[in-house]
């Protein structure tokens, strides 16, 4: 999508569809042409109410789509991500390529102007690359964008990241959708390779002898029952002139398909495990924004990948395996690898000199149960990190909730046996998988973020398709650029 800056005269824009927002309660002095719609009750301004006209009175546009704001007073960048990428998929399903979203004196800063060119990179995303049918949505697209506010001239840059986190939020949703026979561990090293290599960072990828000489036999506990060899991605980005000492580490879950193993999952619904390497994508698509848009502060992305597979060489419940960090760890069941792979990852990323960490996973069906699908669970041992993060996310628009993670679901974890044991029972699932991630950290400031309800949409909303959603990318993104 081309973007471009445009001042505040929209009556004079040229293009296919020109979006004008009309909040509740304050009609819009530039449209009394549509007091007969106001009056009818047509046009309230009513979050997500879209009426679109075609040649009307007064606009160069060949079509203008009005869309509800809401009460002005709630309206923020995150409903207007909402309001835009809504706007985007109905204008391109009727073939607007050229479309213009006017943005008014007070909801016309950097954050919004960001916010509105993501937002419709992202609405333009469709799961259907694998379609053949030369009619199918990912085929209609919005090629240029114009966004007219006043102080157009001193937004280049604000539009610019937007642009640059949105392309990088498709990303991880293409590499995230690919099929689970496609995107193996070696494949996924490969892409990370790939974006690496076009934006200038450094990418070491270390391979199964290389893991099994440093002793990461947690990673490798999971690996071995799956023919795909597992890899440890490790893509790093280091800024000019640096404004601290801290380097942070983003870890991404990278389990390419999660069968369960030999504690095999139902078979009903078992095709959705394919999204199990949500938080790896994630990574891969932070770090190119991040490599484009320059922060001041380093950053390490460090992704462990594997396939959780049932097969003659595969772990056992009962097997004790010796992780990276030299603590003991029972395997009770094989269906919490995520964990495994991830303390390993853990370990290696502070070797590496990561002084903050934060790990994004698929890791629970306890977080789908205790928030739903609507935000990501976080888990901290640093109150500080931690609302560094809240304030990135409330910039990203990507929910979040905190989640408690103390000495008692540690204690869910202890065995006679081992160290530790990599489950805790049902109750407080999302908890004592976090407890099990916290006790690898140790003194490091460290975030978890559990998407596995909010990495994937199941039912497609207006605003966005089915598929891949990139949560927490542009958390990530914003963490990194508001560093100081
Ligand atoms: N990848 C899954 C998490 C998951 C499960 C997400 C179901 C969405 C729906 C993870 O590896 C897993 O299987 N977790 C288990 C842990 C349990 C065995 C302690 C779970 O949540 O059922
Ligand atoms: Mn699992
Ligand atoms: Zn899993």
């Amino acid at each position: 999508m081309k973007l471009r800056l445009a001042g505040p005269d929209v009556a004079a824009i040229e293009c296919d569809a020109l979006i004008l927002v009309e909040f509740e309660g304050s009609p819009r002095a530039d449209l009394a042409v549509l007091s007969a719609n106001r009056d009818s009750g047509e046009v309230t301004g009513k979050p997500s109410e879209l009426t679109l006209f075609h040649s009307l009175a007064g606009f160069k546009a060949k079509r203008v789509l009005l869309a509800g704001g809401g009460k002005r007073e709630k309206f923020d960048s995150a409903a207007l991500r909402k309001l835009s990428s809504t706007a985007a998929r109905l204008l391109k399903g009727k073939g607007v390529k050229t479309a213009a979203i006017s943005l008014e004196a007070g909801y016309d800063s950097a954050e919004y102007v960001s916010a509105v060119a993501q937002s419709m990179i992202e609405a333009c995303w469709e799961p259907d690359r694998l379609k053949t049918d030369a009619d199918k949505d990912g085929a209609r697209t919005i090629e240029e964008l114009i966004v007219c506010a006043t102080g157009a001239a001193s937004l280049a840059s604000a539009l610019e990241a937007g642009r640059v986190i949105g392309e990088a939020s498709n990303l991880t949703r293409d590499i995230a959708v690919e099929p689970p026979n496609v995107l193996t561990p070696t494949a996924l090293a490969e892409r990370a390779r790939e974006m690496a290599k076009a934006n200038g960072l450094a990418c070491d990828v270390l391979d199964e002898n290389r893991m099994r000489q440093l002793g990461m036999g947690s990673l490798l506990g999971v690996a071995q029952g799956s023919a795909e060899p597992p890899a440890l991605i490790v893509i790093e980005y280091k800024p000019e002139k640096a404004s601290s000492n801290s380097k942070l580490g983003l870890v991404g879950k990278g389990v390419t398909f999660d069968t369960g193993g030999i504690s095999i999952k139902p078979s009903e619904h078992m095709d959705a495990m394919k999204y199990d390497m949500c938080g790896a994508a994630a990574v891969i698509g932070a770090m190119q924004a991040i490599a484009k848009l320059k922060p001041s502060i380093a950053v390490t992305g460090v992704i462990p990948t594997v396939e959780n597979m049932p097969g003659g060489k595969a772990q056992r419940p009962g097997d004790i395996v010796k992780s990276y960090s030299g603590k003991t760890i029972e395997i009770l069941n094989t269906d919490a690898e995520g964990r495994l792979i991830l303390v390993d990852a853990i370990t290696y990323a502070k070797e590496l000199g990561c002084t903050h960490l934060v790990d994004a996973a698929t890791l629970t069906g306890a977080i789908v149960v205790a928030l739903g699908h609507s935000q990501s669970g976080v888990f901290t041992n640093n109150e500080e990190l931690l609302g560094r993060w809240m304030s990135a996310s409330k910039v990203s628009g990507e929910k979040m909730w905190h989640m408690p993670v103390g000495d008692e679901y540690r204690e869910m974890l202890k065995t006679v046996y081992a160290d530790i044991a990599n489950i805790g029972g049902r109750a407080g699932g999302a908890c004592s998988a976090a407890a099990f991630l916290k006790e690898f950290v140790g003194d490091t400031p460290w975030i978890h973020v559990d998407i596995a309800a909010t990495a994937w949409l199941d039912d497609p909303k207006p605003y966005m398709a089915k598929g891949p959603t990139a949560v927490p990318l542009g958390t990530f993104v914003r963490l990194a650029l508001e560093w100081k």
